[in-house]
């Protein structure tokens, strides 16, 4: 009974008065205003759609072009824009509203050290960036300079102005030594001047650090009980009796007075390694003869004399030991030779404002051949050369990376690396 009621529910026929939900004859409006409804619907879901897109487009692109825009304001142009997004400084250019010409220039090319890109915002003119400046940038906060008074120094100076900085005390007002440079345009590697005294002497000094190469003079000093590797009498032919060196500098001054000989120009040492006391009571005499100032232009205080390195020696024509040591043909091939036997003219003419010391053409300084040749070259004293190149880093923080180091290694100067062959891209 009961299967049967199911199967006659299920053929029922579905009529429209046996429909609730259909009435007869109001079917086909009702399906066209549903499909309108329907239509509106997906209208707006497209509008809304579109307006999305085009809000993520919007959101993209005007950041971009007000970064541009600002770029452009701040002198860039579109190459340049190019490759600053390239190297991600959109943000720090405009930041600190950094712009130079050279600066644009080395972005352009992508030839800009980014750690040190401040620097490139005071580089005009002639001037340009490379990493003996960032060396010597480092070397200059390594000295107790500010970031501000680096960026001062580098505009107002050139390279040549900058390196004597190395062997002052740190200057607490740097714009008091741009001044004085500035009213000396002439100053350059072959001579130079300032009106001001801007070492001080026997104010800041250290004890030197011991090496062949070392320096001294009035800021680095040695101990009493400082005695030479090896002292070496020199021989009869090439110092006077008494002379001596130490081993390795008394080899190099046989061969060097040697080669003098063989070129007619005779000469030998007449002082060569003196110790602490014999250094105290030579500058007690010249104080007494000359006074203290001018005994400091001429003699070093004991402890900072080169002298007692066993190093350095003062040479004078055999012969001819009554001129001054300039005047005779010795001094001649000497001084544009002596580099090749390992010494060096130590105070130069010209240069009494680097060394601290009056022009001494017979006093020269064993450093080895091509530590001789390097300091010539560069046409630096001793003294900046061994500040900027050899000098070991007060504070860590300051040394700059092994790039740079590596790349401004005095050796090179002599010896420039060759350059890398460009690679082939590969296909
Ligand atoms: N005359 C040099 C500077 C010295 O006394 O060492
Ligand atoms: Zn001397």
């Amino acid at each position: 009974m009961a299967s049967k009621k199911k199967k006659r529910r299920k053929y029922r026929l579905v009529l429209p008065w046996n429909n609730p939900t259909v009435t007869s004859g109001t079917t086909a409006p009702k399906k066209k205003k549903k499909r309108k409804l329907k239509l509106k619907q997906l209208r707006k879901e497209v509008w809304f759609a579109l307006a999305g897109v085009l809000a993520i487009i919007a959101i993209l692109t005007i950041p971009r072009s007000v970064e541009t825009k600002k770029l452009k304001a701040l002198g860039y142009d579109k190459e340049t824009i190019a490759s600053i997004r390239e190297l991600k400084l959109a943000k720090t250019l405009l930041e600190h509203e950094w712009y130079s010409d050279y600066l644009a220039s080395c972005l352009k090319e992508k030839t800009v050290n980014t750690d040190y890109l401040e620097l490139y915002t005071v580089i005009s003119g002639e001037k340009y960036l490379d990493n003996t400046d960032f060396l010597m940038v480092n070397r200059l906060r390594d000295k107790g300079y500010e970031e501000d008074q680096i960026l001062n120094l580098y505009e107002n100076l050139r390279f040549v102005e900058l390196t004597p900085l190395l062997t002052y005390d740190y200057l607490l007002i740097e714009q008091n030594y741009i001044d004085d440079c500035l009213n000396h345009p002439e100053n350059s590697r072959s001579s130079f001047e300032l009106s001001g005294s801007y070492s001080k002497p026997y104010e800041q000094t250290y004890p030197a650090v011991t090496t062949t190469d070392m320096l001294v003079n009035k800021h680095f000093y040695l101990e009493n009980s400082y005695l030479p590797k090896g002292l070496t009498d020199l021989s009869m032919q090439c110092g006077a009796p008494g002379t001596q060196l130490a081993k390795e500098a008394a080899e190099a001054m046989e061969t060097w007075a040697a080669g003098g000989r063989a070129m007619g120009v005779p000469f030998y040492a007449v002082s060569s390694y003196r110790s602490y006391d014999a250094q105290s009571s030579l500058y007690d005499t010249y104080v007494f003869n000359h006074g203290q100032e001018q005994a400091d232009r001429e003699s070093a205080r004991p402890g900072f004399s080169e002298h007692q390195t066993g190093l350095a020696v003062d040479i004078t024509m055999t012969g001819e030991e009554d001129k001054d040591f300039n005047e005779t043909s010795a001094y001649v091939w000497v001084s544009n030779n002596c580099m090749d036997y390992g010494w060096i003219l130590r105070y130069p003419e010209g240069k009494e404002d680097i060394t601290g010391y009056e022009f001494e053409p017979w006093h020269y300084r064993y450093v080895g051949k091509e530590l001789a040749q390097a300091v010539y070259a560069t046409g630096m004293t001793y003294d900046e050369f061994w500040c900027l190149y050899l000098k070991p880093w007060s504070d860590e923080t300051n040394i700059p990376s092994e790039t740079i180091l590596s790349s401004t290694d005095w050796h090179n100067i002599l010896n420039p690396p060759e350059e890398e062959p460009e690679t082939e891209a590969a296909e």
